[in-house]
């Protein structure tokens, strides 16, 4: 007998993967596991500790983990062609706290993006780098160019003298110019850190920018916005610093890890050393046919002077016909889906006069240019207002119910992404 609370949320749960079916997904964080991938989510990894490292657990039992975990982490050392990688992270913010808690000390000196230009709140006060007791300083921000301005930050680089700049951020363009700012951070002796959660698909298919080449010391980054791989963190970079960043994720910030979803990251892993270069090519084609369709159709589509976007994200602002919260709430009305976000000018806490979309999870599904020109017309229509969201729905649910393969990876026919899998049959 299956309860009534149970019974409950199992029937929302099924009712999201409709929406989710029936839905365009633009949310530039999320992805969609590949069926091997999602296999080992259910697998017995899901129940199991195995608190510290291979070779070092506290728990017996751990022989086949261990074997898991040290593929996973070669594939990863592989992959972003590093020294040391560590997939423990549970998200990226814990790979964030792990470089903040191994190599910084209460009230070191912190440049990061501020939130409207782009920053993660993990990079700010009011989270992970408040936690952290940094005295926190703004990287000046080209709110047209919609990248770090360069002198600006060099001399302010030369002047507070930081311990760390942390580079990277939620809302990510175009590649930040490590190059240009290395020299100078090495010589008032800072770290440089670069946020890959956004972009670590992308530079995992060689096509946004290689941050440890350019200067980063560390990367840090999710393993599921455009790496489409389970949700979690993943840090990597050069061997000096593995030491200390191993012994802050455990016993610092994580008592066992999430074993399962060092399996599917494995297995993510090894599909996108095929898959990814052409994965990222095509995301970042896409992203620029939105952006460039949603221009041509009138809307305010953010950093055309740099062609609108080099990453997966689309930055439109909306404030010329509503705030950005009830536009998202029309395209919702809509099944679009996508989220309001600030914008360099506005103000933190503020409302915010933007949406941000993401095509990775629509390129995953096997989305190209043809898709993205359709779309603009939906989403420029019902933000100037010349449609019934109704209409635009069942377009938007046509569209979606030929695309429910997945691209990019082994078994993709075989994935039907949005299945709900009913274990039980009640
Ligand atoms: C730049 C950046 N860093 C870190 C995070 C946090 O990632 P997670 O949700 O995996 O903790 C995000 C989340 O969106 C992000 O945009």
């Amino acid at each position: 007998m299956v309860s009534e609370e149970v019974k409950r949320i199992r029937k929302e749960v099924k009712k999201h993967h409709k929406l989710m079916k029936e839905s365009i997904p633009l949310i530039a964080s999320e992805n969609l596991l590949s069926p091997l991938a999602k296999e080992m989510l259910i697998s017995d990894f899901s129940h199991r500790y195995a608190e510290g490292e291979p070779g070092k657990r506290y728990y017996q039992g751990c022989r086949y983990i261990d074997e898991v975990e040290v593929e996973a982490t070669n594939l990863a050392k592989e992959m972003f062609n590093a020294d040391f990688a560590d997939v423990r992270p549970i998200s990226g913010v814990l790979a964030n706290l792990s470089a903040f808690f191994g190599l910084f000390e209460s009230g070191d000196k912190l440049m990061s993006l501020s939130v409207p230009d782009g920053g993660h709140i993990s990079h700010r006060k009011h989270s992970a780098a408040g936690l952290r007791e940094f005295d926190i300083n703004k990287i000046p921000f080209d709110k047209e160019k919609l990248n770090i301005k360069v002198e600006k930050t060099l001399e302010k680089i030369k002047k507070i003298e930081p311990d760390l700049i942390l580079l990277g951020g939620s809302v990510f363009l175009f590649p930040h110019p490590i190059e240009k700012i290395k020299g100078t951070a090495e010589d008032v002796g800072a770290k440089i850190i670069y946020d890959g959660a956004h972009v670590l698909g992308l530079i995992a298919g060689g096509k946004f920018q290689d941050p440890l080449r350019e200067g980063a010391d560390l990367v840090t980054g999710s393993t599921h916005k455009t790496f489409p791989g389970p949700q979690g963190g993943l840090i990597y970079g050069s061997s000096k610093y593995e030491e200390k960043i191993k012994e802050t994720i455990f016993p610092g910030l994580v008592s066992n890890h999430h074993l399962h979803h060092v399996a599917a990251l494995g297995v993510t892993l090894g599909e996108m050393k095929y898959f990814a270069e052409d994965y990222a090519t095509q995301i970042i084609d896409n992203a620029k046919a939105l952006a460039e369709n949603l221009y041509n159709k009138g809307l305010d589509v953010m950093g055309k002077q740099n062609g609108f976007t080099s990453s997966h994200q689309v930055l439109v602002d909306v404030s010329r016909f509503d705030s950005g919260r009830k536009v998202a709430n029309k395209l919702e009305e809509a099944n679009i889906i996508v989220n309001r976000n600030l914008i360099p000018s506005d103000k933190v806490g503020e409302t915010e006069s933007g949406i941000r979309l993401g095509v990775q999870e629509l390129t995953r599904l096997g989305m190209e240019e043809e898709e993205m020109k359709m779309l603009s017309k939906w989403i420029a229509d019902l933000v100037m207002e010349k449609t019934e969201q109704d209409k635009i729905k069942e377009k938007v649910i046509e569209l979606k119910e030929s695309f429910n393969d997945l691209h990019y990876c082994y078994e993709g026919k075989r994935a039907n992404p949005y299945k709900y899998i009913d274990l039980v049959n009640k």
